[in-house]
């Protein structure tokens, strides 16, 4: 019997385990390798503009992801409270993506819009002043420091290297848009964008505001 040549060969057994695991392995890992090329950035969604992209990078040099998770599961109870879940799509600009599951504080995937700016500026400088039982940190330093709009531009050169679609215009806009801002200025930008250019956002029946 042919099996039995197998069974009691140890050598040869080896070799066709090893076999078995490498086709299997490959099978798995070779499509991972083509994943920025097939995941498609979701229609409305664009690379961030300056203000926001510079917002971004302040958002992750705080480490707010260390409490904030982006990213909205597909589970009834989160649907409701975040609206609709994430989906890969929205995220082709974020390198790297903050989707997270750390929730300390809530989810920020699409909290663009929920709360006026003043209301931004007072709970980053001190979050107890807007909601009392808060226990995340204040920033208040963020009021003082300015944006560089030249470190703003470097970045978009190198995220447009990396493929990422930004135009003349965008790059145009930079002084415009950047310069006398501060930090504080470019996080609540950041903030009020999130979720704001998702198809899916768009496509939902309005919702009742959060009691
Ligand atoms: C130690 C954990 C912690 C860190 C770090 C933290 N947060 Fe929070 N955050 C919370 C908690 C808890 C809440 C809920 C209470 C409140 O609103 O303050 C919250 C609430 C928020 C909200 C309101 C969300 C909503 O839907 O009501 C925003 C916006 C926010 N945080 C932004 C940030 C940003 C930006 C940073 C970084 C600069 C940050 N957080 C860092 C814990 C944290």
């Amino acid at each position: 019997m042919k099996h039995e040549i197998l069974e009691k060969n140890v050598g040869l057994m080896a070799v066709l385990i090893l076999l078995v695991i490498v086709v299997g392995g490959l099978v798995e890992i070779v499509p991972l390798m083509f994943q920025a090329q097939t995941i498609e950035p979701a229609p409305g969604i664009k690379p961030y503009p300056p203000l926001r992209l510079a917002g971004r990078d302040i958002y992750v040099r705080e480490g707010c992801y260390g409490c904030h998770s982006q990213m909205i599961r597909t589970l009834a109870s989160e649907t409701l409270r975040y609206g609709p879940f994430s989906t890969a799509g929205e995220s082709v600009y974020d390198r790297p993506f903050q989707w997270g599951s750390k929730r300390t504080g809530p989810d920020l995937a699409r909290v663009g819009g929920r709360y006026s700016e003043d209301w931004h500026r007072a709970h980053l400088k001190n979050p107890r002043n807007v909601v009392p039982e808060s226990n995340m940190p204040g920033y208040p330093w963020l009021s003082q420091a300015l944006v560089d709009p030249a470190l703003v531009e470097r970045k978009m050169r190198v995220l447009k290297w990396l493929g990422d679609p930004y135009t003349d215009a965008d790059f145009a806009s930079i002084h415009d848009t950047v310069t006398g801002q501060t930090e504080m200025d470019a996080l609540i930008a950041y903030l009020q964008g999130l979720g704001t250019t998702s198809p899916a956002v768009a496509a939902a029946p309005a919702k009742a505001a959060a009691p």
